[in-house]
């Protein structure tokens, strides 16, 4: 059946993403985003979305956003991994307390069930085994992964008080087509720019960091699902469940664009934890869902993207 769905954050690179899957399966979909956000990523579909434009912080705008609405996917973030450190304050003011205000609201406009986009990535910190699994202890080390934990332990506090269903994606590295390649978020996108363009690139570290990244349209799938089943378990890794160091990110895009890339490599950072890669047994076991674009096939289609984008 055709389901209301709102998703917060709708004109991102997610987002955009998400829409087309819903609208696929025959859903209802409302984007809600800033005020002018571009619509480069939902042109496509323009026809096929109501769009409000409006601020996450704002409760007026929040409230008006849910009318009518029963299912609400939250991928609104201010701030990033590794920026996120420079100023808590804003990441609470901005990420968690519009959370709670959006929590309030969702519980007054009796919504079906919030999905939360979290961080497969920062939520655990330092792993202290490798996959991680949904069990494994939370010390995030950075405020981004701080906030997003205690974002998942309110949706658990309001299901408990209020009956408020949600489920929770600890994303890993989700890379693919609209991912900005200008931000601090996403190697894929960052690298094969630079490479297409012939800039130097660089790494922070010796390569070694390692990290599980998923197609976008394999993990999106994995959002869609969350509509349908009804699961025991409301906290779910969202991964691909393998691992590959930067160096060997670099080495597939070498084949892929046929160019040996100019390359650096800088002093470490202090957020970046060295390995993250995460059990996916529980989202399959619970969905019946797998990815399915291994990291060059992925590489390869974001690499065409890219390149049209940008000549
Ligand atoms: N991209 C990743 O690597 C990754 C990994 C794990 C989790 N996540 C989470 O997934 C979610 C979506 O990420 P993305 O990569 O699509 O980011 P994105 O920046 O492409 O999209 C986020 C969207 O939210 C909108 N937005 C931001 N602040 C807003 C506000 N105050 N009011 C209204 N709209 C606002 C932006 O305009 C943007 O369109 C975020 O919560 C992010 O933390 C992302």
């Amino acid at each position: 059946m055709a389901k209301k769905c709102l998703i917060l954050g709708g004109g991102g690179f997610i987002g955009s993403h998400l829409a087309d899957s819903l609208l696929e399966k025959g859903h209802e979909v409302v984007i809600f985003d800033k005020l002018n956000f571009s619509r480069k990523n939902i042109n496509h579909i323009l026809d096929r979305v109501r769009i409000i434009e409006g601020d996450f912080n704002n409760e007026v705008d929040l409230k008006n956003s849910l009318v009518g609405i029963d299912y609400v996917f939250h991928l609104v973030s201010s701030t990033l991994p590794a920026t996120s450190n420079e100023n808590p304050i804003y990441d609470v003011e901005t990420n968690l307390v519009s959370s709670l205000r959006f929590l309030n609201e969702a519980v007054a406009n009796k919504i079906a069930r919030v999905i939360f986009i979290s961080s497969g990535g920062t939520v655990y910190g330092v792993p202290d085994e490798i996959p991680v699994k949904e069990n494994h202890p939370c010390k995030p080390i950075c405020s981004y992964g701080i906030i997003k934990k205690t974002i998942e332990d309110y949706l658990y506090m309001f299901y408990n008080l209020y009956g408020l269903d949600y489920r929770v994606f600890r994303l890993s590295n989700p890379y693919g087509e609209r991912q900005n390649p200008f931000v601090a978020q996403g190697v894929v996108p960052v690298f094969l720019k630079k490479i297409i363009k012939g800039e130097t690139i660089e790494i922070w570290g010796d390569g070694s960091v390692v990290r599980d990244y998923i197609y976008i349209k394999d993990a999106v799938r994995a959002l869609v699902k969350s509509l349908e089943a009804d699961t025991k378990a409301k906290v779910f890794n969202l991964s691909y469940g393998t691992g590959h160091s930067l160096n060997d990110v670099l080495e597939i895009m070498r084949r892929v664009a046929g160019t040996e890339p100019g390359v650096v490599y800088k002093q470490g950072r202090s957020i970046d934890v060295p390995v993250s890669v995460l059990d996916n047994s529980l989202i399959s076991s619970s969905y019946g869902w797998k990815p399915e674009t291994n990291l060059e096939t992925g590489i390869k289609k974001t690499y065409e993207y890219i390149k049209k984008e940008i000549q």
